[in-house]
């Protein structure tokens, strides 16, 4: 497996990008989550009937921990992700100078609040909050100063169904500490405490189940670490040591657990090393679906490549599908429109064989697909995308040509037609053919039967 740096120059600045290589034997794999860089620290957050997934990034090929943004995804299917680009960056705190480590997203009263490690300008971590009205940003540093800075990391915040109180912990090689925020959700009252949590690492995740209060994080599991978990009857403790949920297992020393209830299922988020040259600073964001036992306690859960089963399927037809939507994907980025419109994401640093597969796209049945538009921008011609379904290698359904636009960020639809097997439910792969091109979204339309 190999990988490759390629500058990309976007309105004249050149901005490093990592090419993640191709990936022969995981096509029908969907762990990782993403391909189109490394993720880390899964925060997942349901909201509106959609998994918002915030992740932290490790920038490729560099330095230990080299983080400097945060991303968000979402599905509603647990398969298909789509890239909502950086959401939060170290230049968000003006008083932070490194390290945007793990970070949790929550919602109280139509606000979506963002607590986040960082390394101060003046040494030191700590956590800072940033606020936003919407889900998907723009977040701002809503203090312009840490809410807490005790060298404290990893933040997890969730509020009392009962009373109404919120809870933020973390911690890093000691104890784990708590404090009750505010109602306002940026500010803290109370004394600081120090729990004790058997074989506390770091990466708490704090959840509430059916009265009952879990603490997930990462233990020290041999060489690597391993995520744990304990119960309590309150939020504050006392923890009782419950056991393993993931032993060590792929090429991260680290692993960080996020977990959710979405659409009537349970589901563990984690990384590991897992995508081509991956590994303790070049991590990759996982999911597995699981039941909680009767008792209430969580079983033990394995890495996989197949991931979590898909919810439903994807439907071609009734609005534009943005290009950055993935089961998987090589080869490829994604990047922001500098086009004065609000930005949007598209896919780029495409090149021969690159490709991307949707999973469960539902055409309907016969004559299914008539035709697809495609939106992209080509500064010179000679690029095709090819449509196919079952696999990479599988059945062309349609074969698009992608001419010169007039520049890399003049944006065209290309309308083509479909013939041959787009009906059903189907896998459907866009295959890459010739290189520089762009990628904004696809949409399909129906036959007249
Ligand atoms: C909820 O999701 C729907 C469908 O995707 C979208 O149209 C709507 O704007 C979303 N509402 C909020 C408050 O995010
Ligand atoms: C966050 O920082 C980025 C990069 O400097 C900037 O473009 C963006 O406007 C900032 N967001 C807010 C809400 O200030
Ligand atoms: C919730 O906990 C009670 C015992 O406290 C148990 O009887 C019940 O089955 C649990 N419900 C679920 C959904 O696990």
């Amino acid at each position: 497996m190999f990988s490759l740096t390629k500058p990309i120059m976007l309105k004249g600045i050149a901005i490093a990008g990592v090419l993640l290589g191709s990936i022969i034997n995981t096509a029908l794999a969907d762990n990782p989550i993403i391909q189109t860089l490394y993720s880390t620290d899964p925060a997942p957050f349901v909201y509106n009937n959609t998994v918002y997934l915030f992740t932290g990034h490790d920038e490729t090929g560099a330095r230990n921990y080299d983080m400097r943004d945060w991303r968000l995804y979402s599905s509603t299917d647990m398969v298909n992700w789509r890239d909502h680009g950086v959401i939060l960056s170290l230049k968000n705190f003006s008083w932070a100078k490194a390290d945007a480590w793990a970070a949790q997203v929550i919602e109280r009263d139509g606000k979506f609040y963002y607590y986040v490690t960082v390394t101060k300008s003046s040494g030191g971590y700590a956590i800072g909050v940033a606020v936003s009205d919407k889900v998907t940003g723009p977040y701002k540093d809503a203090l312009g100063k840490q809410l807490l800075s005790n060298n404290g990391i990893d933040p997890t915040v969730w509020i009392d169904d009962s009373d109404g109180q919120a809870y933020m912990y973390w911690g890093h090689n000691g104890p784990a500490y708590y404090v009750k925020l505010n109602r306002d959700m940026i500010s803290y009252s109370g004394s600081i405490v120090g729990t004790t949590v058997q074989n506390f690492i770091e990466g708490p995740w704090l959840h509430k189940r059916n009265g009952t209060w879990y603490l997930t994080y990462a233990g020290s599991g041999g060489s690597n670490e391993d995520i744990k978990y304990a119960t309590s009857t309150q939020p504050t403790g006392p923890w009782t040591y419950r056991g393993q949920v993931m032993a060590p297992q792929g090429r991260s020393f680290t692993n960080h657990a996020g977990i959710v209830d979405y659409k009537g299922s349970s589901y563990f988020f984690y990384h590991n090393g897992a995508l081509p040259n991956g590994g303790t600073y070049a991590r990759s964001v996982c999911v597995e679906k699981f039941s909680y036992n009767p008792d209430g306690t969580i079983p033990k859960l394995t890495m996989t490549d197949a991931g979590a089963p898909q919810i439903g399927t994807l439907d071609p037809y009734s609005q534009p599908v943005e290009a950055e939507t993935m089961a998987f994907s090589s080869g490829l980025i994604t990047a922001a429109k500098i086009d004065g419109t609000g930005g949007g994401i598209y896919v780029t640093s495409i090149s021969q064989n690159d490709y991307i597969k949707v999973k469960g796209v539902d055409f309907g049945t016969a004559p299914g697909a008539a035709s697809v538009d495609l939106r992209v921008a080509a500064a010179a011609s000679g690029g095709k995308i090819e449509l196919r379904v079952g696999s990479q290698s599988g059945t062309v359904i349609a074969t698009c040509a992608v001419d010169a636009t007039g520049g890399a960020q003049t944006w065209k639809t290309v309308s083509c037609p479909v013939s041959g097997g787009a009906t059903g439910k189907q896998d459907l792969f866009f295959k890459f053919q010739g290189s520089n091109y762009n990628f904004d979204w696809w949409q399909f339309k129906r036959a007249v039967a």
